[in-house]
């Protein structure tokens, strides 16, 4: 009999399917790249079967990335050089989407003319590519009505990739705004121990060799408190403070592990490179559900060195993740339950 053999066999969705990032007890930035895509087994389920993923919390993100573009535009931002990376984008996006959901989304095309029905949302438009009037928004925010998916478009030039476009609504601690026009060396600056170790010039050159359509993927990851979707520098004076006041009895609830799925693609027509970041976040309380899930974050929030921690935002409130963990973990263990008794 496995662990998994002993978990209740009706554990939701979010769980099954969550891209539990930790394949060891400890963790340091490598460029983890995988090709996508393709099913990455867990102890209790799996996930990756599909580039585009569409989960239970499709609707109310969607609405959310509608209220946050409305109070800020600039979360979506299309160079004039990435109109034809945005089209081709929206067209990717689309079949994605209906590669992994079939039961609820069709996408034809006919020369420039595509028709695109999802029952999801009750949409069935028609547009033509390349002619922005043909859709109620333009390509780039348009397609994030449609997919829960952050969107970053690549321009490659001058022997580098610039991050030239991008719809990014889900940051996690960083802003589109910023970034934008940067190279890839440049918006990963502020990244710790990668620059010294070589790890972005050569996920760099690795990512301009891709060949059309062919597509990559790989996980990153933090703590976020709450489930808030908006943690981007723009929005810190909202979520920036939780780190501070977070109480050891508020852990179980609050803190998330929050898991980028990051799919890297060649675009076919344009020739960008396309970056999805699927965010998904389970609690701590969730997460003791697999016990090994848990010990394993555990081990890995622990020994995270300071500087990756601090670079992450984790640094003031890990130690009470672990005492959390350690006491629930200590709580579920018959062996040690019984020495308390
Ligand atoms: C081409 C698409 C990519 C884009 C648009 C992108 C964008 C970003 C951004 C905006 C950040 C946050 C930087 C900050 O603190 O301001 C970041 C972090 C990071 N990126 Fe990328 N990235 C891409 C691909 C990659 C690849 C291929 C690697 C593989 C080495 C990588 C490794 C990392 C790492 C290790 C971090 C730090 C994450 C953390 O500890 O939370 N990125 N990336």
């Amino acid at each position: 009999m496995t662990p998994a053999d002993l978990l209740p066999q009706t554990l939701p969705a979010r769980i099954a399917r969550f891209p539990f990032p930790f394949p060891r007890d400890e963790y340091r930035y490598t460029a983890n790249v995988q090709p996508a895509p393709a099913f990455e087994p867990t102890v209790v389920g799996g996930w990756g079967d599909t580039v585009v993923e569409v989960d239970e919390h499709y609707l109310a993100e969607l609405e959310e990335r509608a209220e946050i573009l409305a109070e800020d535009p600039e979360r979506s931002i299309t160079l004039p050089h990435m109109k034809a990376a945005a089209w081709d984008a929206v067209l990717y996006t689309l079949q994605g989407f209906a590669d992994a959901r079939p039961d609820v989304a069709r996408l034809s095309i006919d020369g420039d003319r595509v028709r695109w029905e999802n029952d999801l949302l009750n949409t069935a438009i028609e547009f033509v590519v390349g002619d922005e009037s043909t859709l109620p928004l333009d390509p780039l925010t348009w397609v994030g009505t449609q997919v829960q998916e952050d969107i970053c478009l690549l321009d490659q030039r001058e022997g580098h990739l610039w991050l030239d476009a991008g719809l990014v609504t889900f940051a996690a601690d960083w802003s589109l705004a910023f970034d934008i026009g940067m190279s890839f060396l440049e918006f990963h600056g502020p990244v710790p121990r990668v620059h010294e170790a070589g790890v972005m010039p050569a996920a760099e050159q690795f990512l301009m060799r891709l060949t059309p359509e062919q597509a990559y993927r790989r996980t990153n990851w933090t703590l976020t408190i709450d489930r808030r979707m908006d943690v981007s520098t723009e929005k810190y004076d909202v979520w920036g403070k939780d780190r501070r006041l977070l109480t050891l009895e508020e852990v179980g609830e609050r803190v998330h592990l929050r898991v980028e799925v990051q799919h890297l693609v060649r675009l076919p027509v344009s020739g960008a490179v396309m970056f999805y970041i699927r965010s998904s976040m389970l609690p701590m309380h969730e997460l003791l559900l697999v016990p090994e899930w848990a010990a394993r974050a555990r081990a890995v929030i622990e020994e995270l060195p300071e500087d990756m921690a601090d670079y992450k935002g984790i640094a003031r409130y890990r130690h009470l993740v672990v005492q959390w963990l350690d006491a629930q973990l200590e709580a579920d263990d018959p062996q040690s339950a019984a020495e308390a008794a």
